[in-house]
């Protein structure tokens, strides 16, 4: 099922729109009838994302920008003056066991899914506030920042961290039009985890999972449009879980 909301005359932000949910994000919203704006480190496979929405009819600029660099977010400010959503979905992850993590990689997780989230949520409601229409913020958090799972600590406490921002800035920036709400996915098949999910231990996760499937990039189309369109107007600090049941999973 192609799930559309009409989003024409709406600017969009993406980052880590380079791969990943952020590539199909991105192409979504364009879809949709957005401006976007395709944000992440490596130019080369921004512009390759950015080629198949505009092969697919789609409006879009990219940009290379570091979330976890203070300066890199400074400088974006001008080409986001009339943002209308963001979708705070850069991350990255580093497994190690707790006992064994390093502090570069805590420092690396926090820095990119955290703090970047903050800094990009500033910038976004900065232009949001000015230009006075308000906006939305969607961040993208993880089924690991509700619940626990091992050999990813500085990821699920970087993604609660999320969380608690999400809530924390619906707070304050309420008076100002500005929304912020989470979506939390559960475990999606990329190219990039495709190998895991044909392991023993991988196929053990998933029947895990009451749906006993993992999800697709598919499925956060709805939710994803809900929380970034109008259609959630009178939501903020609101977190969405779209995982097959997996929060759910009996003990
Ligand atoms: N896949 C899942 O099952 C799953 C489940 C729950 C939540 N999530 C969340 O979904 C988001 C996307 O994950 P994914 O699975 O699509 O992973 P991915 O393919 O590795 O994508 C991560 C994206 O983040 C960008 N990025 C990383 N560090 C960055 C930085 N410092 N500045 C700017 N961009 C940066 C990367 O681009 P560059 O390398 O080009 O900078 C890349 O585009 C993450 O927040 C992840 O935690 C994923």
């Amino acid at each position: 099922m192609q799930m559309t909301v009409d989003l024409s005359g709406k600017q969009a932000l993406v980052t880590g729109a380079s791969s990943g949910l952020g590539a199909h994000f991105a192409r979504l919203l364009a879809r949709s009838g957005a401006q976007v704006l395709l944000a992440a480190r490596r130019e080369e496979a921004l512009a390759q994302v950015a080629a198949q929405i505009e092969e697919e009819g789609g409006s879009c600029r990219t940009l290379r920008l570091d979330v976890s660099d203070p300066t890199s977010v400074r400088d974006m400010a001008p080409m986001i003056a009339g943002l209308d959503i963001l979708i705070n979905n850069a991350g990255v992850v580093r497994e190690s066991s707790a006992l064994d993590h390093a502090e570069a990689d805590w420092d690396a997780v926090i820095d990119t899914n955290l703090k970047g989230s903050f800094l990009l949520a500033q910038a976004a409601a900065r232009a949001m506030q000015a230009h006075g229409r308000g906006g939305s913020i969607v961040n993208i958090a993880s089924i690991l920042g509700l619940r626990q799972g091992g050999g990813v600590v500085s990821y699920a406490v970087s993604k609660a961290g999320v969380i608690q921002l999400t809530r924390t800035l619906a707070l304050e920036w309420a008076r100002y039009g500005v929304r912020v709400n989470a979506l939390a996915p559960g475990y999606i098949a990329t190219d990039l985890n495709e190998e895991f999910w044909d392991s023993d231990p991988g196929k053990a996760m998933i029947r895990r999972i009451p749906q006993r499937r993992l999800g697709r990039l598919e499925d956060l189309d709805g939710p994803l449009l809900l929380l970034a369109s109008d259609a959630s107007a009178y939501m903020t600090g609101s977190v969405i879980a779209a995982d097959g049941g997996h929060l759910v999973s009996g003990l």
